[in-house]
């Protein structure tokens, strides 16, 4: 037997109506706060996320699936969609040939990492960029679009965490201290932070080695050290996100995992989740356009996991389903009445369907059951001869003739 690789997933009817609530939630929202979706390729060149991402986080480090093609560029399935919508933003000038600049994407991402729940090696992601606004209103608004993304699905028990890591000026001061501050513990953390000290000691505070904890709970703070601008700028989105009614809690090791973030960055986390507890995660982004090649522009925005949005939906969450109708045929005559009946309904933009083996009244009834129809339609000798079809509504069992020229407007009164 073949399977699907390990980390990865087929989702199957069951569950994939969860996926579908999740994304048609996602996809108004975005709407509705002025976002444009964009399609980007799933591979793309493998520079693009080294220099993008960030040659020190560990996804550029460990857990990029690259590969060289066989015309001999080397490729990577996208670990993340920022750097591609940055890419993209600059290859077709977005900035001017949209109103704004506020684009989301929702597609399959890929990491090489160890799989557990909620964490995967192809999983999807709905993400969110703005380009070319600093103001801090535009962080609030995006960490609002992002909480009132969890809201809409009725996630409960969650917590939104946010933090500045300063910008390139104030980085510096900030990296020197944290170096102070270790000192003669340094030799003591995993060798990945000895490596991360070295090329960005930022990155200490992604580690996960149980041993390192207690160091790296002790060094300094960011905000501590932030310059004037950063200040106010942390300053001001916290007072849009009183003024918004968003509770949050600052989170001093909230640095995040990828290179390119500059002052603000936040999480929603979940507490039903378990070990991989981040619902989502974003943050500034300010020098990243200029770094892929571009005009010198901010940027902000955050990605969703939407296996972690489907794992945290509420279990009463009422999922839409299309209802349908189910065609029996009886003999010959029947059946080709039927045929003519299922696509009349179709046409009228009804859903519904047949069995086409000729089997017996019974068996078909049995079907109707299954594939959970709302209305069933008989069609025989006996109601062919009155220009009738008999019409049962599965949600009660009760049944009556119908005139055959009126079948489709009934149908359509049971099923609305
Ligand atoms: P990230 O924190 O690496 O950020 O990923 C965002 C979200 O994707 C996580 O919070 C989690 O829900 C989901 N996720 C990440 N890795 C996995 C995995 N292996 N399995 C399942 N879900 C996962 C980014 O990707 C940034 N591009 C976000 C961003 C957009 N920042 C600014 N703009």
């Amino acid at each position: 037997m073949i399977t699907a690789l390990r980390g990865t997933h087929d989702i199957l009817p069951g569950e994939v109506e969860k996926w579908q609530h999740v994304e048609r939630i996602a996809r108004q929202l975005c709407e509705r706060y002025g976002y444009v979706e964009v399609r980007t390729p799933v591979i793309e060149r493998e520079e693009l996320f080294s220099k993008g991402t960030g040659e020190t986080t560990d996804i550029v480090q460990k857990e990029m699936y690259s590969f060289e093609d066989k015309g001999g560029d080397r490729v990577t399935l996208r670990p993340e969609a920022t750097p591609s919508l940055v890419r993209a933003f600059i290859e077709h000038n977005l900035e001017h040939t949209l109103p704004s600049a506020k684009l989301y994407m929702m597609g399959p991402m890929f990491r090489y990492e160890r799989p557990q729940k909620g964490r995967y090696r192809q999983f999807h992601q709905l993400d969110v960029e703005v380009f070319a606004l600093s103001d801090p209103a535009i962080d609030a608004e995006v960490i609002d679009l992002a909480w009132r993304l969890i809201e809409a699905l009725g996630i409960k028990q969650t917590e939104l965490v946010i933090n500045s890591v300063g910008c390139k000026e104030c980085r510096p001061k900030f990296h020197e201290a944290l170096l102070a501050a270790l000192g003669d513990d340094l030799p003591k953390l995993c060798g990945d932070c000895q490596r991360r000290a070295k090329t960005n000691p930022l990155r200490i505070y992604d580690c996960k080695v149980p041993a390192d904890q207690p160091i790296i709970d002790a060094l300094p703070h960011s905000i501590d050290y932030l310059c004037e601008p950063c200040k106010t700028h942390f300053t001001a989105v916290q007072a849009h996100l009183t003024s918004w009614e968003i509770p949050w809690r600052i989170s001093h090791r909230l640095v995040r995992g990828l290179d390119y973030y500059v002052r603000t960055t936040f999480e929603i986390l979940g507490e039903t989740l378990g070990a991989q507890n981040a619902l989502l995660g974003g943050g500034r982004y300010d020098g990243l356009v200029k770094q892929l090649g571009g005009p010198d522009r901010p940027g902000i925005g955050f990605a969703a996991g939407l296996e972690r949005l489907v794992l945290a939906l509420p279990e009463d969450t009422t999922l839409a389903t299309t209802p349908r109708a189910f065609v029996v045929a009886i003999g010959d005559d029947g059946r080709a009445e039927a045929i003519k009946l299922v696509r009349e309904l179709r046409r009228a933009g009804l859903a519904a369907q047949m069995e086409y083996d000729a089997r017996g009244v019974k068996a078909q009834m049995k079907r109707a059951d299954r594939v959970q129809a709302r209305v069933t339609l008989i069609v025989g000798g006996d109601e062919l001869a009155r220009g009738e079809v008999t019409l049962r509504d599965m949600s009660n069992g009760e049944q009556r003739g119908v005139v055959r020229a009126a079948v489709v407007d009934e149908v359509r009164k049971l099923m609305s």
